[in-house]
């Protein structure tokens, strides 16, 4: 099944957004494999974001992401990453739909309060990243067939 790598960012833990968030996926169907509250060290952030190491905001992005405790979660679902991202919206949530996570929830691009996967092969290396093997549960909720023919 499709995997999702899904992060509160530390705005969005301090301003007490994680039940919301979680809920939003909850309430779509996805499937929780995987979830912890971690404080980021530097080489981490900087491997997670390591294709915009050469843009401007990368040094502020790495201080950001390593401000405070960070929520992980690894979702499952069909087409789950691409899914997630229409639940997330835009980057810049002054762009990001009204009805969206960042449209709903916060107003600049240096706090917007959630990371998502951006494909498939992304989502299985950022999974591997933050979480270990044992981190992540394989169940299948006795409700699957309610959401899945
Ligand atoms: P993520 O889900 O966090 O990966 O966001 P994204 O995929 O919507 O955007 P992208 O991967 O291009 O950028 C990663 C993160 O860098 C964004 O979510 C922002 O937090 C931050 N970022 C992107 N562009 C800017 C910018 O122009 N200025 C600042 N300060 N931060 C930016
Ligand atoms: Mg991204």
């Amino acid at each position: 099944l499709e995997q999702t790598y899904v992060m509160v960012k530390p705005d969005g833990v301090q301003r007490g957004l994680v039940g919301e968030i979680i809920s939003r996926f909850e309430k779509k169907g996805f499937r929780l494999a995987g979830l912890k509250m971690f404080q980021c060290p530097e080489d981490l952030a900087k491997k997670h974001y390591e294709e915009l190491q050469e843009k401007p905001f990368f040094p502020k992005l790495v201080k950001y992401i390593t401000s405070g405790p960070v929520v992980c979660m690894a979702w499952e679902g069909p087409g789950v990453v691409a899914s997630a991202r229409k639940l997330i919206g835009s980057t810049n949530p002054l762009q990001a739909e009204p009805g969206t996570i960042r449209g709903d929830l916060a107003v600049a691009v240096g706090r917007n309060v959630i990371h998502g996967s951006d494909s498939v092969a992304n989502g299985e290396r950022e999974i591997g990243l933050w979480f270990g093997e044992a981190e992540l549960c394989k169940w299948q909720p006795e409700l699957t067939p309610w959401l899945l023919e």
